[in-house]
């Protein structure tokens, strides 16, 4: 089946869709985004993902073009138009089209597009083994924390890792981890878990609150602060989460194994609570 995306008030093909050349989307990455994981056919978090598309648009001083209840109508109904239970929901929101200026055009109308492709999380063996990453520089600019469709830091730092075959970029600024590419870390060390907290070096995941709201429930010892590299290259453990990673082990840093090299204890219990969690959540509510 042909995937059916939204634009502009309509659904239709993804080959029927385009934008004109001069979306500031396209001219300057003027934009924001939201990627919702979709479970059983029902979306994850739904409310916490508009919440932040709220705060990215008014980071950006774009106005939201759709109320809540619009939006989770749309998101509905692009997953019920697309194949598939487990699906990731894509939606962006431009400032719309005008000629090129990079002074905010007056009155033009945002340009929103969704679509929805099958949700690919990883599988059984990549939880088993692990993953292998590398670190960088965080380089980006200092407000990583809007959802920002200019991506183009994200992807030349994923890029690192993608050209050794690893699966992310783990991200210091000036001594201090912040994030991975696409992805909030995690680290362990002596049955502590820590994170660094959500500021402006930092996108806010929802699946970040979510491994929290777990380990706090589940009396995990958790330390929200700001974490070094140092800790981080001498840690026990090392996680990455994200809507389509979920909590994903890494057992490699730059090559050097992390702890004794295989997913650590505390992160078999926190993706085994996750996938509880969704279980609980989503597939029972279904
Ligand atoms: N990325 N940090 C960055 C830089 C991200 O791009 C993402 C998500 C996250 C995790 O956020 P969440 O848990 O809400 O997915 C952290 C999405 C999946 C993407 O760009 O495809």
């Amino acid at each position: 089946m042909t995937d059916i995306v939204y634009l502009n008030g309509k659904f239709m093909p993804i080959d029927e869709a385009y934008v004109p050349v001069l979306d500031r989307g396209f001219i300057f990455g003027d934009g924001v985004y939201e990627v919702v994981p979709v479970y059983s056919k029902h979306p994850f978090r739904l409310a916490e993902h508009l919440r932040r598309l709220q705060y990215s648009l008014d980071k950006v001083r774009i106005s939201n073009p759709h109320s809540d209840a619009e939006w989770t109508q749309l998101v509905n109904d692009i997953v019920q138009r697309n194949d598939g239970d487990d699906q990731s929901v894509y939606f962006q929101v431009t400032r719309g089209v005008a000629k090129r200026d990079h002074a905010f055009p007056k009155g033009v109308t945002p340009t929103v597009f969704m679509m929805s492709n099958p949700l690919v999380t990883p599988s059984p063996a990549l939880v088993e083994s692990g993953v292998a990453c590398v670190s960088a520089e965080d380089y980006r600019w200092l407000n990583c924390d809007i959802k920002s469709v200019s991506l183009l830091g994200n992807c030349l730092l994923r890029q690192l890792s993608a050209d050794v075959g690893a699966t992310e970029t783990i991200l210091f600024r000036d001594g201090k981890l912040t994030e991975a590419s696409s992805s909030n870390v995690f680290i362990v060390k002596n049955g502590v878990v820590l994170t660094p907290p959500k500021d402006n070096f930092v996108l806010p995941g929802i699946t970040y609150d979510v491994v929290l709201e777990i380990a706090r429930t589940r009396e995990f010892e958790v330390e929200v602060r700001a974490v070094t590299e140092a800790e981080v290259r001498g840690a026990d453990e090392i996680w990455v989460t994200s809507s389509t990673k979920e909590v994903l082990a890494v057992t490699t840093l730059d090559g050097k194994p992390v702890g004794d090299g295989r997913p650590g204890a505390l992160f078999r219990r926190m993706h085994a609570l996750y996938q509880q969690f969704k279980q609980d959540h989503m597939r029972q509510a279904a």
